[in-house]
């Protein structure tokens, strides 16, 4: 037990940013409303300012680059169509990046490390009235505050947010479907802390779905099943959100994710370690190294889309590297592999493999005369089983030689998936 209070408490220094990176963004922060205020009053709109997201509940962790989250509450007199183009009038002091979406918003370099995201919605007194979950935001952060008292809550949140995204499950973008930052500060405020959270996710049976009632709307958890609507009860824990009782604060979670997560959560409590926290990006020259040391094929790829950033270049990319990974599973068998998206446009990929030897490769039947030919022509040591042909192949090159070839033979294939580059790095 004192070994996991030790490296909780190292993780913690790590992870949290330095008073001076907090100050800095702050700094910047000031200027920057100053601006948007003096913009709003003399464009005359009706708007007020709300900083918001993690920067406002004090839960942000360390990060290369940190996204602050502001938003506009335009007044309800607006209509919800006209919100972009008011934004973009109150930006136009500077330069800015807009983003499609279900509700666009507006992404601002304020300096190396900081992004300000500037995201318009509407003026509602109550949730029932969002449109958007982005309406959303004002209420769950005004509930964080009001119930965060003290450092310790909000440490355990950082805990929770450091430990889900260096484990690939913090988000609940669709290329991620994990854990919301809101979704795991309301999870650690029932729990009461990171470790019994975890300890209590590893005893879950996942045959069973867990329901928490976080703001305690229902009678019971059969009322909770009754009242949301079947595809609101799809992810294997249902958060009710506490500011709004229609709202599933975990729809977004995935099967998949939350039993990677669950493993996670059992190898850490039976092995407590540092790594377990961290939030740099993954570091490929080490797992090269550790991939040579097993007698593995390593390769890091980098894949580009021309799709917007953000879900939908994320969502892309993930598409693309499940379809690769398909095709590199019929020769190598695929020991390791990691899929990160790096932000704008661009993924990652590893994969350490071991060459599979020999393969059979399944060909036309036989009464498909012109693809028999084909097939024989393409392969050396072809034959025929049950009305149809096979292939023995011998895998006689590595996997950065299968890649190069692939890439030549699969244009037309990366451009309907809207992929514009594959490169290999290393
Ligand atoms: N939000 C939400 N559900 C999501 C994503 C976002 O309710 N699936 C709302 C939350 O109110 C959140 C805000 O949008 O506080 C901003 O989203 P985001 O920046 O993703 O979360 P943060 O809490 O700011 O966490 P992070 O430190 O990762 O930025
Ligand atoms: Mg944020």
């Amino acid at each position: 037990m004192k070994k996991i209070n030790l490296i909780l408490s190292q993780a913690l220094e790590k992870i949290s940013p330095t008073e001076e990176e907090l100050k800095g963004i702050e700094i910047k922060l000031e200027g920057f409303l100053k601006e948007i205020k003096k913009q709003i009053s003399q464009l005359n709109i009706s708007a007020e300012i709300f900083v918001g997201g993690s920067f406002a509940k004090g839960t942000v962790i360390k990060k290369e680059k940190y996204d602050i989250d502001i938003f506009l509450r335009f007044d309800k007199k607006y209509d919800k169509d006209a919100l972009s183009s008011l934004t973009e009038k109150i930006l136009s002091f500077g330069n800015f990046k807009k983003i499609h979406g279900s509700r666009d918003y507006f992404r601002i370099d304020a300096s190396k490390n900081i992004i300000f995201e500037i995201i318009p919605v509407r003026k509602i007194k109550t949730p029932k009235e969002a449109e958007n979950i982005t309406d959303l935001s004002y209420f769950h952060v005004n509930y964080i505050k009001k119930k965060f008292r003290g450092r310790r809550i909000l440490n355990e949140v950082r805990l929770a947010k450091a430990f889900c995204y260096s484990n690939k499950c913090y988000g609940a973008e669709s290329y991620i479907r994990g854990f919301s930052g809101y979704g795991l500060e309301i999870l650690i405020y029932y729990y009461g802390g990171f470790l019994n959270f975890i300890k209590k996710i590893v005893k879950a049976d996942l045959r069973k779905k867990i329901i928490i009632d976080a703001g305690k709307f229902y009678k019971n958890k059969n009322s909770v099943l009754m009242d949301l609507n079947a595809a609101k009860l799809d992810s294997p824990i249902i958060l009710i959100d506490p500011t709004y009782k229609h709202r599933n604060l975990l729809a977004a979670l995935s099967e998949e994710k939350f039993q990677k997560f669950q493993k996670a959560c059992r190898n850490f409590l039976a092995n407590p370690n540092l790594d377990a926290f961290s939030i740099m990006k993954i570091d490929f020259k080490n797992l090269k190294e550790n991939a040579r040391k097993k007698k593995q094929d390593f390769v890091l790829l980098e894949a580009k889309t021309d799709k917007q950033e953000g879900d939908i270049a994320g969502s892309k990319l993930l598409k693309f590297y499940k379809a690769l990974s398909n095709d590199i599973k019929k020769y190598f068998e695929i020991k390791t592999s990691e899929f990160e998206y790096a932000g704008n446009k661009t993924a990652n990929f590893f994969f350490s493999v071991k060459n599979k030897g020999e393969i059979i490769l399944s060909g036309p039947f036989l009464k498909d005369k012109k693809n028999s030919t084909k097939f024989r022509k393409k392969h050396k040591k072809v034959f025929e089983k049950r009305n149809r042909l096979y292939a023995k192949e011998k895998i006689n090159f590595n996997l950065k030689e299968f890649l190069n070839k692939w890439k030549k033979e699969n244009k037309l294939c990366m451009k309907d998936m809207n992929i514009l580059k594959l490169e290999v790095k290393i």
